[in-house]
């Protein structure tokens, strides 16, 4: 088996002096290829914090992340995250929403794809 993802000596805090939040200490581990793994905590434990840095949407503070190898410094297509909330642009019609998503993971096939894919359902 190989390893997909590692985190080593992950650290991450929110604010400054008095009010510093330290929420991730020393986080370290491997997840295997096709390995299933739940984290479980109660509510503020830091759960959400740890899966936007494996995402590339917050860095932390020390440590380091690393997906297939390759160190994460950003959001990327090969890791896909589904928010707990909705991620819905109120300002955009349905088939701007979808095109967004379609656009930025799969860049040759176009708006016709997404076209197509809502005409299938109404
Ligand atoms: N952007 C942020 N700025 C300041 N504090 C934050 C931020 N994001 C999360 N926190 C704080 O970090 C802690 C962990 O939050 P979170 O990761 O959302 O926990 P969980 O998902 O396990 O409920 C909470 O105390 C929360 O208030
Ligand atoms: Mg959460």
């Amino acid at each position: 088996m190989s390893t997909i993802l590692q985190l080593k000596d992950v650290n991450k805090g929110f604010g400054e002096g008095l009010k510093r939040n330290e929420v991730l200490a020393d986080i370290s581990l491997d997840v295997e290829e096709g390995e299933f793994i739940a984290i479980l905590g109660f509510s503020g434990a830091g759960k959400t914090t740890l899966m936007s840095m494996l995402a590339g949407l917050e860095k932390p503070d020390n440590g380091e992340i690393r997906f297939r190898g390759e160190k994460v410094e950003g959001p990327s297509p090969k890791r896909g995250i589904v928010f707990q909330n909705y991620a819905l642009m109120p300002w955009l019609s349905v088939q701007a929403n979808v095109c967004l998503a379609v656009d930025a993971v799969h860049q040759q096939k176009r708006r016709k794809n997404a076209r197509n894919s809502l005409s299938a359902m109404w």
